[in-house]
């Protein structure tokens, strides 16, 4: 060991950035595959003095990880959503918190696109139907599904993740309605750059008139369940709902339900509630007809995931230094 601080990274991030941490610090990675234990946590931080923390969004950061080492500056998470992190416990501690927007906006949209695509043109039932070996001959109404040109795509949440996806739409020539807290001009007049006229309609609206709904807001307590049994009760039987933001902001149950009484055609999940979704969990028995799941991978590109490691050792190198860190969940959240 040497005088340097130590970092504790509770599993291992692109090399990247534990090069650039390795420089100043002493690097202690928990090379496993699946999360620590909070307990387990909380005795390296112990044991190790750790000045700062890097940790996952599967991690639970909550008072007990933050009073774990006395010299603990900064905790620094490898994702945008810090609804693993307790905020008000790390600000009432002075402990800094960094996460990483901005550089994964454009990945995450594309990934929302990908699953209204998949879901609308019934690419993942293509390849099992191929697959399986049932291509006998070239069908005219074989796996048929919804136009998404043309079509109208109601975000949930206009902020920079919802906004990407909206910019996205102009290709396809689609009818764009927001809703969320309140109206956006700002956002409304970077999208009528691209041509976009998006609509400000509240969520009951949204949610009927939409082809396709896709969800962009963070998790917080008025999020938790924001498309319950309700909310799926008002979307069209030919809707598809999109989410790639976290999985407790829909009902499992009440999702559940709607696909198989066929409320809604179809789902496209990228986060889910559970997490991880295990094989056996009920909602599977959809897919792949009228569910497509993928693994929490919405900011899952190279360089993305490269650039998300920078930042997530920039900012721990700022709250070691006890500098203002350059991208901090605290600030963001209104509670620097
Ligand atoms: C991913 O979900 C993130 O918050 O970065």
């Amino acid at each position: 060991m040497t005088d340097n601080p130590t970092v504790y990274v509770t599993r291992t991030i692109p090399e990247v950035g534990l090069d650039r941490l390795r420089e100043r610090f002493e690097v202690v990675v928990r090379d496993e595959k699946l999360p620590p234990t909070k307990d387990h946590v909380v005795s390296r931080l112990a044991e190790l003095d750790a000045e700062g923390l890097v940790c996952l969004l599967s991690d639970e950061i909550d008072a007990a990880v933050l009073d774990a080492s006395p010299d603990l500056s900064v905790v620094s998470t490898f994702s945008v959503g810090c609804d693993h992190v307790d905020l008000a416990a790390a600000s009432a501690r002075g402990i800094a918190v960094g996460h990483t927007p901005g550089v994964l906006t454009e990945t995450t949209a594309d990934l929302a696109w990908a699953l209204l695509m998949t879901c609308a043109r019934r690419t993942v039932e293509g390849h099992a139907y191929v697959a399986d070996d049932e291509w006998e001959t070239w069908g005219p109404t074989l796996l048929t599904g919804p136009d998404v040109h043309d079509a109208t795509l109601g975000i949930i949440g206009l902020g920079n993740i919802g906004t990407a996806t909206a910019r996205r739409a102009a290709g396809f020539d689609m009818d764009v309605r927001y809703s969320g807290r309140s109206r956006k001009p700002e956002r409304e007049d970077e999208l009528a750059e691209f041509g976009i006229d998006a609509t400000y309609v509240d969520r009951d609206e949204l949610l009927a008139e939409s082809d396709f709904v896709s969800l962009h807001v963070p998790l917080t307590e008025a999020t938790a369940g924001l498309v319950d049994e309700a909310a799926l009760r008002r979307m069209s039987e030919d809707a598809i709902l999109v989410n790639t933001s976290r999985g407790e902001v829909v009902d499992t149950d009440a999702l559940d339900a709607a696909l198989a009484t066929g409320e809604i055609a179809r789902a496209g999940l990228d986060v889910t509630d559970p997490e991880p979704l295990p094989a056996d969990h009920p909602l599977l028995r959809h897919a792949p007809e009228r569910l497509v799941v993928t693994p929490h991978i919405g900011s899952a590109s190279t360089e993305t995931r490269n650039e998300m490691a920078e930042m997530v050792a920039a900012c721990t190198e700022a709250g070691i230094d006890g500098e203002p860190l350059p991208h901090s969940a605290l600030r963001d959240a209104g509670m620097e």
